[in-house]
Formats: structure tokens, sequence, C-alpha cells
């Protein structure tokens, strides 16, 4: 596929992302906002808890989203929607007046070896790009088994002017995810939009 081809293409699933999320953005246009969320066990639970927030729940894997769609009808929690999308894709399809108000990533993939590390989601342009779409005061809940990608993710915060460390380390409501069931062991930190 020549570049031309892969930026039709990604120019093209943006803009079935701005139609099919389009009804979700007339709801509100206050999104709580979780990447990677898997199967959507910790969305549709929080979504259940927190009926007035509108929340969002993107994957790449299309089989996942689908069992994020049914989990939230089996947990009664019409405000959760899950869509497959990848984040920065997501992202650049989101209305111009749409906020991010709460982020949630738990258990990202922590690609351990080095010549993968710059495909971790935890980069220092990635939270650049997603404090745009956030507000001052948004929180970022972020959960990893991985002490290196802990230590990382720690470290590119507090390197990050746009990101301030909080020393929160409790979740607003606990909801064992898919891989938190495999991975009992891990490490939260929470930060907050500058
Ligand atoms: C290890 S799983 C964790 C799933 C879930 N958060 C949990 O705790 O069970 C990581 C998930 O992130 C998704 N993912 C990875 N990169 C992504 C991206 N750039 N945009 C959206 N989803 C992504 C993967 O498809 C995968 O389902």
């Amino acid at each position: 596929m020549s570049i031309e081809q892969a930026i039709e293409r990604r120019n093209a699933r943006i803009e079935n992302l701005r139609k099919e999320c389009a009804p979700i953005f007339d709801i509100s246009k206050n999104i709580t906002f979780e990447i990677g969320c898997g199967k959507g066990h910790y969305l549709s639970a929080y979504a259940a808890a927190m009926p007035q927030e509108t929340c969002v729940g993107i994957d790449l894997i299309s089989e996942r989203v689908r069992d994020g769609i049914r989990r939230a009808k089996n947990k009664n929690a019409p405000n959760a929607f899950f869509v497959k999308a990848e984040a920065l894709e997501f992202l650049e399809a989101m209305p111009q007046d749409a906020r991010l108000d709460k982020i949630f990533i738990f258990f990202p993939d922590p690609w351990p070896k080095a010549k993968h590390h710059k495909r971790r989601l935890m980069q220092e342009e990635f939270l650049n790009y997603l404090r745009q779409f956030a507000k001052a005061g948004t929180k970022l809940y972020f959960r990893t088994d991985f002490t290196e990608y802990f230590d990382w993710t720690k470290e590119v915060i507090q390197n990050n002017s746009n990101w301030e460390l909080t020393d929160e380390t409790e979740l607003l409501l606990e909801e064992v995810s898919q891989f938190q069931r495999i991975l009992p062991e891990f490490s939260t930190l929470i930060a907050k939009a500058v």
C-alpha cells in the first residue's frame, strides 16, 4: 500500500467514526473515556454506577468491542458506548467542542522489548495530543502490572508540563477487568491535566 492509500484509508476511517459517534456526542460533549477497553468489564460496571456520565470505550479488536456492547446491555448501562477505534483516530474524529472528562487506561500492552518501546501508548507526543481533548483538571487513571512500564509512565508524566502526577492511587470505582483477573499484582497512578 502506498503512503497516499494509507492516508486515504485513515481519513475514511476517521470520517466513518465521526458519523458513527455523532449520536453519542449529541447526548453529551463531556466524555468519560477508556482507551483499550478490552471486553468492557470496567467501563460497563463504571457506567452502570455513574448513570449521569456518558462513557465511551474504544478498542482495536472488534470482538472485544462487541463483548463490551453486550456487557453494557446486561448491566443496564445505556450510557456506555463501545466503539472499534484506534486512540489517535478517535480523538481526531471528536467534535471540536467535545472534551474528555476522565480518561482510563488499564493494562495497556506493555511492549516489554526495548526495540518495541516506541509502540507504547504512554509517550510524550500521545500525552500532549490527549491533553488537547481534555480539560484543566481532567484526570487520567493508569494501571499496569508491568513495573517497568509503570516507572516509564511515571517518568513520561513527570517530564510533561501538560500533566501533573497526583499522589492519588484510588480509582473512582473498583471493578476487575479481564486483564486484572489474570494479573492481580498491579500499580495505579493518577495524573491531572494542567
Ligand atoms: C492488554 S489489553 C487490556 C484490556 C483491558 N483494559 C483490561 O484491563 O482487560 C490492551 C487493549 O488495548 C487495545 N489497544 C492497544 N492499542 C490501542 C490503541 N492505540 N487504540 C485503542 N485500543 C488499543 C488492545 O486491542 C487491547 O484490547
